[in-house]
């Protein structure tokens, strides 16, 4: 009976999942169905591990049987931008999808998310991707640090996909100067060259900023270094003193304390993990999938609880 009950319920469920490659680490799961339980919804978030060459098929067939909405993860958010029917601004502005919400049309004949019709049968189905990491680093920034992202300066440690959306996204909130610092020089110019054409009322200089008066409100890392131990810290102290930053954020979140954020710490700045915007991102996927407020707090437990365990 209780085998039946189950098979009956699971043909009400409707999916949601998250590409990647790898996945198998994902927390998403985790955080989202917390999320899905706490709201009484139908849903069951899994991950799949897919391959870049077979994501076009997988965000089809996802639609074709009926999903509510995926998100992206390596290596997919560039290559979606062709793979969706239509794209929000947020994609467009920020050249990159994390997001899909499958649309149908409701009784006014208005596309509607999956997630908020109760009685949708059948009909034309699109996928729609936003882009939700952007908005991700400024609700993490703003509330694990308290930080007002006007008039901010930031130094920027890292230029490839998340640095540069992060770089963009802050100059769009009216910061006012940013350094950027990269392995690779030209990329960090080619972002300088981007932000300069995009938002022109922010200074961008590529480089350690160099006696500057008053101190660095922010350094930003958004290099891989720190996710292994043996990882030196992305930062040359010989060019720049961690003691004239106000707050370090790091967007390594596991471990939970970086060699960069205990440095911080010691040199007595503010400092925050890249938690929040894993946490930030799904919140607003969440939100755009069920057109509810997500249960931020129960998200946030959920992936504190599986990330860092009993740590
Ligand atoms: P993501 O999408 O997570 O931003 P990415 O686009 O591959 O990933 O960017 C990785 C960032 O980490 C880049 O800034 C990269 O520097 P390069 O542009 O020079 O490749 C930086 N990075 C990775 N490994 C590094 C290392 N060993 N030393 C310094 N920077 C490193």
């Amino acid at each position: 009976m209780d085998k039946l009950l189950s098979k009956s319920e699971d043909v009400l469920k409707q999916y949601c999942a998250v590409y990647g490659q790898p996945i198998k680490h994902s927390a998403s799961p985790v955080m989202h169905n917390s999320a899905i339980a706490e709201l009484g919804l139908k849903w069951q978030y899994i991950a799949l591990e897919v391959a870049p060459e077979k994501l076009g098929e997988a965000i089809e067939k996802a639609k074709s049987i009926g999903y509510i909405g995926l998100n992206l993860t390596v290596p997919h958010k560039i290559l979606a931008l062709n793979m969706v029917d239509i794209l929000d601004d947020s994609a467009k502005k920020w050249g990159a999808v994390n997001t899909i919400c499958f649309e149908g049309k409701n009784q006014n004949n208005v596309w509607t998310p999956l997630g908020q019709m109760t009685n949708f049968h059948q009909g034309e189905l699109r996928a729609k991707g936003y882009n939700t990491d952007a908005d991700g680093i400024t609700l993490a920034l703003q509330t694990d640090l308290g930080l007002n992202l006007k008039d901010l300066k930031v130094l920027f440690l890292g230029a490839g996909g998340a640095g540069r959306v992060a770089a963009l996204k802050l100059a769009e909130e009216k910061a006012a100067e940013l350094y950027l610092v990269n392995r690779t020089f030209s990329k960090s110019e080619e972002l300088a060259a981007e932000i300069n054409t995009r938002y022109p009322s922010t200074s961008v200089s590529v480089g350690y900023p160099q006696n500057i008066p008053g101190k660095i409100d922010l350094v930003l890392n958004s290099t891989s270094l720190g996710l292994n131990d043996n990882d030196p810290v992305p930062i040359d102290e010989t060019k720049f003193k961690l003691a004239n930053a106000r707050s370090v954020f790091d967007m390594v979140y596991n471990p939970a304390e970086t060699k960069l954020l205990a440095k911080a710490k010691a040199a007595g700045c503010n400092t925050s993990n890249g938690l929040g915007m894993l946490l930030w991102q799904g919140v607003k996927a969440l939100e755009i999938w069920s057109g509810q407020t997500a249960p931020v707090e129960v998200m946030r437990n959920a992936l504190t609880n599986y990330i860092y365990g009993n740590e």
